[in-house]
């Protein structure tokens, strides 16, 4: 095993060389663009981790783990159109820099690129990793559309939310790991039991990424700080909060959510006021714990050695200390 700096830089030393300089511009900048601006890469090197795990050659899960990184910044491109979202890992988000035409068409483009990673592998492997990125991929989808959906909604219930998650976030982190798993030729039943980790610790992810959004600092955050209500997401804190505010502050959170205010700082400062006394944030960071404990129960029953067991478990910590 290697310490995570080593996938990470594995990872980057394979965008720095890859990028594609080919015509036209407009097509192919915005691609190296959003690629270069780096973010966390967790999906890529959890790839690599989890084929060491299994005791394969992290190498053998390069073109995985790149697919599954290609993929989720097209993601990111598409999402930020769709959020209206300024800025993406402290930068302007694609849309913004070039327009809106450019970013679905250069977003289209990662979405194939991605795929194309997959042709390294022999026949078998490769059906097996397209197989569940193309199953994974239209969950994503699913899971867009219905944290759209909610944006007009105001009876969603905590169990929808969860899977609007599950589906957006949290099933790439699982496949990520799963395709690792895959590539190093482990046991179906393994393969199964480190997708639910990744599942449930993407699900810890999102929900961290949800309180980010309100509380984030705006210096290092590198996305607009209140970008969630701005847009009326019925985010985990907000679904807390209307649950657990007193009247007033209920019916102030429930106006606030019904409207698209000029200048939205008041409404930014208020709702995350209405979420601190109403303690959504206290019980936000509970369920990021509690997702992050049940990823590691799928732990007892993995077939792996225990130091191989704590280096997932220490990732899972690292990931609840984040605040990008
Ligand atoms: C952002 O993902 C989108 C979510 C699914 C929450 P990351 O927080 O992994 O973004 P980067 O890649 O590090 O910028
Ligand atoms: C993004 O969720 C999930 C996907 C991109 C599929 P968010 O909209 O919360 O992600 P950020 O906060 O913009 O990164
Ligand atoms: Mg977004
Ligand atoms: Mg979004
Ligand atoms: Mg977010």
């Amino acid at each position: 095993m290697h310490p995570i700096a080593y996938y990470q830089q594995v990872v980057a030393d394979y965008f720095a060389q890859t990028a594609v300089t080919k015509e036209p511009k407009n097509l192919y900048d915005p691609v190296n663009y959003i690629l270069s601006l780096g973010g966390k890469r967790i999906r890529p090197v959890l790839t690599l981790m989890t084929a060491e795990v299994f005791n394969a050659d992290c190498r053998a899960a390069l073109p995985a783990a790149v697919a599954v990184e290609v993929f989720h910044n097209f993601s990111l491109v598409h999402d930020d159109i769709m959020d209206d979202a300024p800025l993406r890992r402290g930068n302007q988000t694609v849309h913004e820099k070039w327009d809106t035409n450019t970013a679905i068409l250069s977003g289209d483009a990662m979405l194939i690129l991605a795929y194309q990673h997959f042709e390294q592998y022999e026949p078998a492997t490769f059906r097996e990793l397209a197989k569940l990125f193309s199953k994974t991929a239209l969950e994503v989808c699913e899971g867009q559309q219905w944290d759209v959906d909610f944006e007009t909604r105001n009876d969603v219930t905590e169990p929808e939310y969860l899977k609007m998650i599950e589906y957006k976030t949290a099933v790439l982190v699982g496949a990520a790991m799963k395709m690792g798993a895959i590539v190093a030729g482990t046991t179906t039943e393994n393969a199964n039991l480190i997708y639910d980790f990744g599942r449930y610790l993407g699900i810890a992810f999102q929900l961290q990424d949800d309180y980010l959004d309100a509380f984030g600092d705006p210096l290092t955050f590198g996305k607009q700080v209140g970008g969630d209500i701005i847009e009326n997401k019925k985010t985990y804190l907000y679904l807390k909060a209307l649950k657990q505010a007193n009247a007033y502050d209920r019916e102030r959170l429930l106006q606030w959510f019904a409207a698209q205010p000029e200048d939205p700082a008041a409404k930014v400062e208020d709702v995350k006021n209405i979420f601190t006394a109403s303690r959504a944030d206290a019980v936000t960071k509970e369920a990021i714990e509690e997702y992050t404990l049940k990823a590691f129960d799928t732990l007892d029953k993995m077939d792996i050695t225990d130091d191989k067991k704590a280096l997932l478990r220490a990732f899972g910590q690292n990931l609840m200390k984040r605040t990008v």
